[in-house]
């Protein structure tokens, strides 16, 4: 298998107990019940060019059907350089060309509008962008890229509640970084924070050798109080992990509240995992959300895995593993807010995966097969019952989305995504619900 020779055949030897008791099980009622958000669709996508000459953000709207409406797609310049992780023979990676979820997210301010932040890896830096309210096609940079410290950053995330932005690291120096932001200037580069170190064995190269032994994604928590990391193992000797950081809240003398980061962290190993990649925090109700984050994360090695953070200590442990029988990377998720269920993808496999949110357990009769000629998925996001799920192509085949019905459990849409620039680099999704 070309994009990730360890994970095939390595790290199955870790799990040599594992979970054969997973069964598959029908949807239960509670699972099913979220029919408000059935039938609203989304108002566009966004996804990055990673183009080292020009990076870009491309946005493309979807029609009330769910359907995207590529015609009325836009490029926009993030003003700042792209650039491809590299494979173990030395080519630069595509598909995945940055080995992470969420290369582009957006931040939510309601009556304020939304905004879009986008890595720059050739740059060490963050672009944000503001999206039209008549117009989720036209963006707009607000102020100037900010550079972040260490090298090839490939993850970020964004929390509203806290006008922060965070940055994982992947290269030589690796690790993530905060800053805040303002709607109007954008991230204040003055309050860019010291680079909170995640360890890779052997520390990487810029930019570098992937997929395993880098950072997968930066994402804030349900309630925005934590800021988590995963971190790949090598899916042979080493171990991958999750790091999770406190928003800390400082009241200044004249009464406002300064929030920021916590510098240190807590990393855990949780057991039965090793190569840990995409996550979604799955919404908790009730007593229970004040003690745990629940966190759905895949993991390349098998599967993917329902995680419990402890909030006081910050340690995870596993709470259910699936193991998708066949897969050769499974790394992205989302969770489908008309099922509340995951949808998984691996980039070798051209078929997406629901599993609990429970345990992490495979939903219905087994993978939803797609057979539209495309290699594999990476990022997908989803709005209203529709998925929308990646394939940047493999240098021959073209980039492409595939919309996908999450309760019918069929593709509606495959569309081509080559007209708007998109190649093997493209990665991350955004989606405006
Ligand atoms: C770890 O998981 C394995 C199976 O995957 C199980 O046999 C073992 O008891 C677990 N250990 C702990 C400490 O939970
Ligand atoms: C919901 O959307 C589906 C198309 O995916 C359509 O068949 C159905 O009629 C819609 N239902 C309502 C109530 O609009
Ligand atoms: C961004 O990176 C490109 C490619 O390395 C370089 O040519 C350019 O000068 C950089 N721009 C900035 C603003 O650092
Ligand atoms: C796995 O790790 C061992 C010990 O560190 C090493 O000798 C071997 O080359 C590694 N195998 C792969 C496929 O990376
Ligand atoms: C690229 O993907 C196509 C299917 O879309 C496949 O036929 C082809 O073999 C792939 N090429 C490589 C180099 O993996």
């Amino acid at each position: 298998m070309l994009y990730l020779p360890h994970i095939v055949f390595g790290a199955a030897w870790l799990f040599a107990e594992a979970s054969a008791s997973v069964v598959h099980r029908p949807r239960s009622h509670l699972e099913r019940s979220n029919s408000k958000a059935a039938n609203t669709s989304g108002k566009a996508i966004y996804i990055i060019t990673n183009d080292a000459q020009a990076n870009s953000v491309v946005a493309i709207p979807i029609a009330s059907d769910g359907s995207l409406l590529v015609d009325q797609g836009s490029s926009t310049a993030t003003g700042a350089a792209g650039l491809s992780g590299l494979t173990a023979d030395g080519a630069p990676a595509g598909p995945d060309s940055l080995f992470s979820q969420s290369a582009i997210t957006l931040a939510d301010h309601s009556a304020a509008g939304s905004f879009i932040f986008a890595v720059n890896p050739g740059n060490n830096s963050v672009s944000m962008l503001a999206i039209d309210a008549q117009d989720p096609a036209k963006l707009s940079l607000v102020g100037e890229p900010v550079v972040f410290p260490g090298q090839f950053p490939n993850t970020v995330a964004a929390s509203p509640k806290n006008n922060m932005v965070c940055v994982g690291m992947t290269g030589a120096e690796s690790g993530v970084s905060c800053a805040t932001y303002s709607l109007t200037q954008g991230i204040q580069a003055n309050t860019v924070d010291a680079l909170r170190p995640l360890a890779l064995t052997p520390a990487q190269t810029t930019p570098p050798v992937g997929p395993v032994n880098t950072v997968s994604q930066v994402f804030f928590s349900e309630d925005q109080r934590t800021l988590y990391a995963t971190v790949k193992g090598d899916g042979n000797s080493t171990t991958g992990f999750l790091a999770s950081y406190p928003v800390m809240s400082a009241k200044s003398a004249c009464g406002a509240s300064a929030r920021s980061v916590a510098a240190a962290g807590t990393t855990s190993s949780p057991n039965g995992t090793a190569v840990l990649f995409g996550a979604a925090p799955i919404k908790v109700a009730g007593r229970a959300k004040k003690s745990a984050d629940m966190l759905f994360v895949t993991d390349a090695s098998f599967g993917a895995a329902v995680l419990s953070v402890d909030k006081k200590t910050g340690v995870a442990s596993t709470v259910g593993r699936g193991v998708v029988s066949g897969q050769k990377a499974t790394c992205w998720a989302v969770i489908s807010p008309a099922t509340n269920t995951a949808f998984v993808t691996d980039v070798a496999s051209d078929r997406l995966v629901e599993m609990s949110l429970t345990d992490a357990s495979i939903i219905g009769a087994g993978p939803i097969e797609l057979s539209n000629g495309d290699p594999g998925l990476i990022d997908l996001r989803a709005a209203g019952q529709f998925l929308y799920a990646l394939s940047p192509g493999n240098g021959t085949g073209e980039a492409a989305v595939t919309v996908v019905d999450a309760v019918k459990r069929q593709q509606v849409q495959h569309a081509s995504l080559a007209s708007l620039g998109l190649a093997a680099s493209a990665q991350g999704m955004a989606i405006l619900a």
